[in-house]
């Protein structure tokens, strides 16, 4: 078969903050496909950077009274421990904040502007009289249109889930300075995603085929840009420019216009190629140009819009020399324990916390890749899950089938084989005809698959090992051939066994090749077997076993609400054991809260709102002899079976209201902290033996 040549990247990462278990599992997954191809002979360059401009960036930088080139440099010197820690091997980590970025970004909005997909319009917005500056929607903050909640962000309500534009909101005001905002009109350039052209072009790629044969994009990500791309196409235009003082790329011949950082991120993919290629004296015009390139893009479910719309239409639309993606592979989310976690800052497990605690990167490798398939679905990390894995699978399983035995042909076989056992052994012709359809598995990203299968044979190992029981032969004299023929056939399944667990396990794989002395294990190798000139090294220990104490120790030291802090010295981003505190409201009477009737309710039924990302839909009784229905904007912190039969607090006697979605008759309180997007939201929960109705005093 002939070679590929594969450009491969995973997102590029905000760069205002340190790496959190989220990204650290995009990387676990696009690393394990990285090694599985270049098991397979295939050529991967697998480069990465950090997205390091926009306005939050700025912002942050400023509050630390840095520049945001120091600011994003702090964070990129912070990357390296995480990713050699976590045995992810990038061949190269850039910056979007690059010489390369601008130039590709500049040379792409020409080639656009020449295909006559640039416009400019003149668009209202807030400006900051104090900053100077015209705001994003998070950073403008003022009462909610509709149900008239003070502090509201710029997009939408997180009271009562109202979605709006923000010169909708009521007493609009900076949430950088606090002034009063001004409406200005300002010219914005545009990129003519509505053209007929684009549209038709899009309809086609996301439908298509790549090379290798397969469908470009999973199913889950087709449904949803069929969905995008509607019956009449009408995607809306883009808005590609942003008004300084912003953090980003000028737009060639506008004077303080920038491309939004949403333009120049995907283009870092090729400005982290391009320098990487400088670096190796690879002719990076020409790899890019070449039909042969495979160009794949690992992300999260969050991004597809950005990567399966925007991104492929500038490509195709900019033209020679670039090309449109093989493939754009969407992955789901990792929840800790069940929660979710904040996008920017993470929760529940940091990453370093668990190398610090000399933890194996290779048991959340194993398990991460455990629980992952080609689909667009959640991961959840469970602590008492991640100790059976690893106990039972990796070490109770695999491990131990090397240790059984090894010891056995050192010991008294001069570290030799019996290799016409293992020529006509069954159990390793069993093991050798699982690898074509493990390798593809590991092709298809289902490892879930592969390493069931793996653990399979691992299975079958173990009985082989119990029922000839290599620990008794030992004793008898006369069953020394018997004791010979069983290790020998045990080490090479171990051998076939580590070969297909090294995308996974590189470490314990290499290992592994030391100790049998077999050389490079390759897919290519599966056929080999140990042999004549096999001499086993002494076996060591390989891997050990994870226990409670760490997990609980990863927890208390990862959990923000801890006092102790890890060890590690982080980057300076906002600290994850403060919150963002809000003043306290002015004073009122009694007589003004009393006029507040709040309840005890009982979730009796929730459900996702279709359509709102915001929104769940709960049904709470009240203990009125009827059930209330009340939208709340907890669908980002909430799944709603986790809510079904809880108790908690509502406003009884807030005037109903009518919504896109119906009408809500009350309001479900929940705990936040100041912050632009919270980290968390917490509704509250009473102690026991409230009831619903009851009324709070
Ligand atoms: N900077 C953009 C991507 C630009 S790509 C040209 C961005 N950055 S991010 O830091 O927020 O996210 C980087 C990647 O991590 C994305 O693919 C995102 O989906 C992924 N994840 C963020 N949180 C995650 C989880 N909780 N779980 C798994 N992946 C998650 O988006
Ligand atoms: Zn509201």
């Amino acid at each position: 078969m002939t070679k590929r040549t594969i450009f491969l990247t995973t997102a590029l990462p905000y760069a205002n903050g340190n790496f959190h278990i989220g990204h650290i599992m995009e990387y676990i997954q696009a690393d394990i496909w990285v090694r599985h191809q270049r098991m397979c002979g295939n050529t991967v360059h697998f480069v990465g950077a950090d997205d390091a401009h926009g306005a939050p960036i700025m912002i942050s930088a400023q509050k630390l009274g840095v520049t945001p080139e120091e600011f994003i440099a702090k964070i990129q010197d912070g990357r390296k421990q995480y990713l050699d820690g976590f045995l992810i091997k990038f061949d190269n980590w850039h910056s979007t904040n690059s010489p390369e970025n601008t130039e590709l970004s500049q040379e792409i909005y020409k080639k656009l502007k020449k295909a006559g997909l640039i416009y400019t319009k003149d668009i209202e917005q807030f400006y900051d009289p104090v900053r100077q500056m015209f705001l994003a929607d998070r950073f403008i903050k003022g009462t909610c249109p509709k149900c008239g909640a003070v502090d509201q962000y710029g997009d939408s309500c997180e009271k009562c889930g109202a979605v709006y534009q923000p010169t909708e909101l009521i007493n609009p005001y900076s949430a950088l300075s606090g002034s009063k905002l001004e409406l200005r009109t300002s010219e914005h350039y545009f990129f003519k995603l509505s053209d007929p052209s684009c549209v038709q072009f899009l309809r086609e790629w996301t439908k298509g085929t790549a090379k290798d044969g397969t469908k470009r994009l999973q199913a889950q990500i087709t449904a949803k840009t069929e969905e995008w791309l509607g019956k009449d196409g009408d995607l809306a235009d883009w808005d590609i420019s942003r008004d300084g003082p912003y953090f980003g790329i000028e737009i060639p011949d506008a004077p303080g216009k920038y491309f939004y950082v949403w333009l120049d991120a995907p283009i870092g993919y090729l400005a982290t190629l391009k320098s990487y290629c400088q670096k190796e004296g690879i002719d990076f015009q020409a790899l890019l140009e070449s039909p042969d390139t495979e160009q794949i893009h690992f992300i999260g479910k969050d991004i597809v819009y950005f990567h399966t719309l925007f991104w492929p239409a500038m490509l195709h639309f900019a033209g020679q020399p670039f090309r449109t993606p093989e493939h754009v592979w969407a992955h789901g989310f990792v929840t800790v324990d069940g929660a979710k976690m904040s996008k920017s800052r993470g929760t529940g497990l940091n990453p370093l916390v668990y190398l610090d605690l000399n933890m194996d990167p290779e048991w959340l490798r194993y398990y991460i890749a455990f629980k992952l398939n080609s689909k667009v679905e959640d991961v959840d990390f469970n602590r008492n899950d991640f100790i059976a894995r690893i106990n039972s699978d990796l070490i109770g399983k695999y491990i131990n089938i090397g240790s059984r035995c090894a010891g056995f042909l050192v010991k008294r076989f001069d570290g030799k084989v019996d290799t016409s056992a293992i020529a006509s052994s069954a159990l390793i012709a069993d093991i050798k005809q699982a690898a074509p359809s493990i390798l593809e598995s590991y092709e298809t990203r289902e490892y879930s698959r592969a390493l069931r299968k793996v653990m399979e044979l691992a299975d079958q190992t173990n009985e082989f090992v119990d029922q000839n029981k290599p620990w008794e032969l030992a004793k008898k004299e006369d069953k020394q051939d018997d004791l010979f023929r069983v290790c020998s056939i045990t080490m090479e399944a171990f051998r076939l066994l580590s070969l297909y667990l090294k995308p996974v396990l590189p470490r314990t794989a290499s290992a592994v090749e030391e100790l049998l002395g077999c050389g490079e294990l390759t897919w290519e190798t599966i056929e080999n077997s140990l042999n004549e000139s096999t001499v086993l090294k002494p076996f060591k220990h390989l891997m050990q076993r994870a226990t409670e104490d760490q997990l609980v120790k990863l927890f208390e030291l990862s959990n923000p609400n801890n006092t102790q802090t890890p060890k590690t010295e982080e980057a300076p981003v906002s600290s994850q054991e403060e919150i963002e505190f809000e003043e306290i409201a002015p004073t009122i009477s009694f007589d003004e809260f009393t006029k507040v009737d709040l309840r005890i309710g009982r979730i009796v039924k929730c459900t996702k709102v279709e359509k709102s990302k915001k929104l769940l839909q709960l049904s709470v009784d009240l203990g009125e002899g009827r059930l209330r229905n009340i939208f709340s904007g907890i669908a980002m912190y909430y799944k709603p079976e986790d809510l079904e039969g809880k108790l908690t607090v509502v406003v009884a006697n807030l005037a109903p209201r009518k919504m896109t979605f119906g009408v809500s008759e009350g309001m479900l309180l929940s705990a936040s902290d100041a912050s632009d997007k919270p980290a968390g939201l917490y509704i509250l929960e009473p102690v026991e033996g409230a009831k619903p109705g009851m009324r709070l005093h």
